[in-house]
């Protein structure tokens, strides 16, 4: 049986895997060694990918290329590979693997599968969710018939065939568009990568639906893979909440808040963001919808908030990720400190202020203080009344804390 993933539009409770597979080959071929230094091995043995090159004794293999992994006294602790002018010199795959036999096939199954008891109403999911599926350096989204992929690493990219090779026998889909452009590839050695793996057919715009609204995703011109699957339960959370409400929605990108909202019967709602590219998408999807009271604006939203008037019942303010390294902390926590007050200003009284950060290098305590701050600018007294982080799909491993990069703090003003 092949993976039906979306391809009838089949949510992904009722996707099922291919189980009788024959890979070309296995990946067995050309295996290294690594042996930690003394101590090096506890917190891999808890479960994290990764070891920093001073965790490393000796490396002998070829660079990017599987290496089966031990500890300083020789006890074998898994597989990884490793990238000689990375920070990151050592990333494991899975946890505890022995067997390099198909193991990307096998990771890459286990992925999905554990995606099938989500019940995720939609058929845009992602597959893979990097280092939280045993994958470092790899993400596969799934919008509908098309797959797209995201590597990141040297390791990753020398099984880029058997990665795909793994998706066409798992998932059957007839489209798989790689869109490698993480900054991370620079210090992987690696240029950005961007074009179509396999292209059984013609692909436009790709259609997918979240509940009862329907998107049209464009992978090639859209940001990330194309659409912000991160925030789905926001999206629906938000749903509960808009009956007969005016929304605001900043950094709308497609408008993922704003057709939600629209769908489940907010009065009215603006949609603001900088992106040409974002902007034509939102009208798209309205006009696919059929909805209608949607203002669409593109501009930056600093210019738009200080020149806007208005009060709404609900805003949602969803930014880019502002401190993209540790030294951009505090010129990044003074970005999102004025962006908030502003947003906060335009929240009615007793009206719900949603925001959320994407930045890695925040922690949840300092966006909390940050939203603390810009509530005590905007002379708001402001009460928490839900927190999230992602969505469903992109689950964590516990031991691997630097996975959880988004954040959503809902307040009641
Ligand atoms: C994280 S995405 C928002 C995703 C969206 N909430 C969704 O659910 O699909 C951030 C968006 O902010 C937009 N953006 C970035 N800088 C901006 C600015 N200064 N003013 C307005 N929009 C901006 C980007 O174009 C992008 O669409």
């Amino acid at each position: 049986m092949s993976l039906e993933l979306g391809l009838k539009g089949t949510p992904m409770s009722e996707v099922q895997v291919n189980e009788e597979v024959k890979l070309n080959r296995g990946d067995s071929a050309l295996i290294g060694t690594v042996r930690l230094k003394p101590n090096r091995d506890k917190t891999v043995r808890l479960g994290h990918p990764w070891v920093f090159s001073k965790g490393i004794a000796s490396f002998e293999g070829i660079n990017g290329g599987l290496v089966r992994v031990f500890c300083s006294q020789n006890t074998p602790i898994g597989i990884g590979y490793v990238n000689e002018r990375s920070n990151i010199r050592l990333r494991m795959l899975g946890h505890f693997e022995s067997d390099p036999d198909r193991l990307i096939f096998r990771l890459i199954k286990k992925s999905i599968e554990r995606r099938k008891i989500l019940n995720i109403p939609s058929n845009a999911v992602r597959l893979v969710n990097g280092e939280n599926d045993g994958l470092s350096g790899l993400i596969v989204d799934c919008y509908h018939r098309v797959l797209v992929i995201q590597i990141g690493t040297l390791g990753m990219e020398i099984l880029k065939d058997q990665i795909v090779e793994a998706l066409d026998l798992l998932v059957g889909a007839p489209v798989i568009y790689e869109k490698s452009t993480s900054i991370s590839r620079k210090e992987e050695g690696l240029k950005s990568s961007n074009g179509w793996l396999k292209k059984d057919e013609e692909v436009g715009l790709v259609e997918i639906f979240e509940k009862d609204v329907r998107f049209l995703i464009d992978v090639v011109e859209g940001q990330k893979t194309g659409f912000f699957l991160d925030q789905r339960n926001m999206r629906f959370w938000l749903k509960d909440h808009v009956e007969h409400k005016s929304v605001l929605n900043l950094c709308a990108y497609s408008g993922g808040f704003s057709l939600h909202a629209l769908k489940s019967g907010a009065s009215k709602v603006t949609s603001v963001d900088i992106s040409r590219e974002a902007c034509r998408q939102m009208h798209l999807n309205t006009e696919l919808n059929g909805l209608k009271n949607h203002e669409i604006i593109e501009k930056d939203v600093f210019e738009f908030l200080t020149n806007c008037q208005e009060r709404y019942d609900i805003v949602v303010l969803d930014p880019p990720a502002f401190i993209k390294s540790k030294k951009d902390l505090l010129k990044g926590a003074k970005a999102y400190r004025e962006m908030n007050r502003l947003a906060l200003e335009k929240v009615k009284n007793r009206g719900i202020f949603l925001s959320s950060s994407c930045s890695y290098f925040l922690d949840e305590g300092f966006f909390e203080t940050i939203l603390l701050e810009a509530s005590l600018l905007a002379k708001r007294d402001v009460q928490v009344i839900h927190r999230h982080s992602l969505a469903l799909d992109h689950m964590k491993s516990l031991a691997f804390r630097e996975g959880e990069y988004l954040k959503t703090v809902v307040m009641l003003c």
